[in-house]
């Protein structure tokens, strides 16, 4: 088989370093890829929201199943234009991506099928926002409706703060139309879990579950960034809220989009809180999180193209999803004053030491060669996440953490705590 990658990041290297095991699997190429994914895949240079080119080049290559590691693409119908043109291709059509692409779709969603949520309520004007927060309790959280890279939802003390996320949301436009309508909710504490699944339109298969540490700083201080680190499972995804989530969530989630004439193929991530009132969903994705993936995957038994395809051809219910009894944890190495300013192209060394053990991965976020098509070079924000397994948490952390120092770089930045959390249990 010939599988084509849409994406860049470390999440799309840890989807060809998977697909790369399967013995269905001859020839991958990704698209626009890194210098890292070069390793499993040939890079072409077509942009993820180039989608016609896209399909001409699956065309032209006889690609048997292209893979959308990205929101953007999936929220703007890459999916369709592949079906139109009779290409077989994993990932949801663009109404149902809609589940990630609109926080008020997702709410309204959520609220007609009751699947537990923040309570919120939806605004097109901010005139309107504005005298409801006047009223509400506070905090409230801001979350601009369309996609913002992760960095539309703003959590507000106070009135004031309020009153400026709204007028930085909706009248400035800092995120663009994704401002153009916003949802408030209610905000809510506990612990935040990462849970993945497969699914085929029907039926839903959950993977493990992971934590993100979305701050830039040691004890969750500075700010949010694309992640910067993660660990699976995660110990406060205990069976309780498993069959809580199984009974209120899961399948709803899946019923209530087949309802709604919107059939969900692909990955549904479900971003919850474990609230003191139960699991409450916070968001969801329609694609593997990113760096989430790079923990779950390694632990993952199954070949994942024969999932693909499960999903694609509607027979994901003849499948069970196996993990390794171990746990695994993902530091990112990332460029010094990242998320804000950062320089890069600096030589990468280390790499090398990743593949004399089993157990350690490096997956590329931002690296290109340089002249000589050889040295790896930082070109972004966040550079590698350092992935290492373990026979259980505190064991891959320390893997982790040993392995992260094989890596040198310029301005290389990581916290340090990364998988902490898991000492409280
Ligand atoms: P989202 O993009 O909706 O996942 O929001 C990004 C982050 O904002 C989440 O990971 C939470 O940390 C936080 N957040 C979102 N909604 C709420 C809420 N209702 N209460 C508290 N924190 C929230
Ligand atoms: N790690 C969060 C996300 O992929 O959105």
């Amino acid at each position: 088989m010939k599988v084509l990658i849409v994406g860049s990041g470390g999440r799309e290297h840890a989807i060809a370093w998977k697909v790369a095991q399967s013995a269905k699997v001859d020839k991958i190429y990704c698209a626009p890829g890194n210098a890292g994914i070069s390793e499993f895949a040939e890079c072409v240079p077509i942009g993820a929201m180039e989608f016609e080119k896209l399909a001409a080049f699956a065309k032209e290559k006889e690609i048997d199943l292209t893979v959308i590691g990205m929101d953007d693409p999936l929220v703007g119908g890459v999916v369709d234009v592949f079906e139109r043109e009779g290409l077989r291709v994993f990932g949801p059509r663009k109404n149902a991506a809609i589940l990630e692409g609109s926080k008020a779709f997702s709410k309204d969603l959520m609220k007609k099928y009751g699947i537990p949520t923040a309570a919120y309520e939806t605004f097109n004007r901010a005139e309107d926002a504005l005298s409801y927060v006047e009223k509400a309790e506070m905090p409230v959280v801001l979350k601009a409706d369309g996609l913002a890279l992760g960095k539309g939802v703003l959590i507000c003390n106070n009135l004031d703060e309020a009153k400026a996320g709204i007028k930085e949301l909706m009248q400035d436009k800092k995120f663009g139309s994704a401002g153009d309508c916003i949802v408030i909710e209610e905000f809510m504490t506990g612990r935040e879990v990462s849970v993945l699944s497969f699914v085929d339109g029907k039926t839903i298969r959950i993977m493990t579950s992971a934590q993100d540490h979305k701050r830039a700083g040691d004890g969750d201080t500075g700010l949010n960034t694309g992640g910067m680190g993660t660990f699976s499972p995660s110990p406060f995804y205990t069976g309780e809220v498993d069959a809580f989530c199984k009974e209120h969530i899961y399948q709803k989630t899946v019923d209530a989009m087949a309802a709604e004439g919107r059939e969900f193929k692909g990955i549904i991530f479900f971003g919850l809180m474990l609230t003191e009132k139960g699991p409450r969903v916070l968001e969801y994705n329609a694609r593997f999180g990113d760096p989430e993936t790079q923990v779950v995957l390694p632990r993952m038994k199954n070949d994942i193209v024969e999932v693909f395809e499960a999903c694609v051809d509607g027979r994901l219910d003849e499948m069970e999803l196996e993990f390794e009894d171990n746990a695994a944890v993902c530091v990112v190495l990332a460029s010094a004053g990242y998320p804000v300013e950062y320089k890069k192209g600096y030589p990468i060394s280390g790499l090398e030491a990743f593949a004399k053990e089993d157990g350690y991965f490096v997956f590329h976020a931002g690296t290109k060669f340089a002249e000589d098509g050889k040295t790896f070079l930082t070109n972004g924000g966040r550079v590698l996440g350092v992935t290492a397994t373990g026979e259980d948490l505190k064991k891959a952390r320390e893997n982790a953490y040993r392995a992260a120092e094989w890596v040198s770089f310029e301005n290389k930045y990581m916290r340090r705590d990364i998988g902490k959390a898991i000492d409280e249990v």
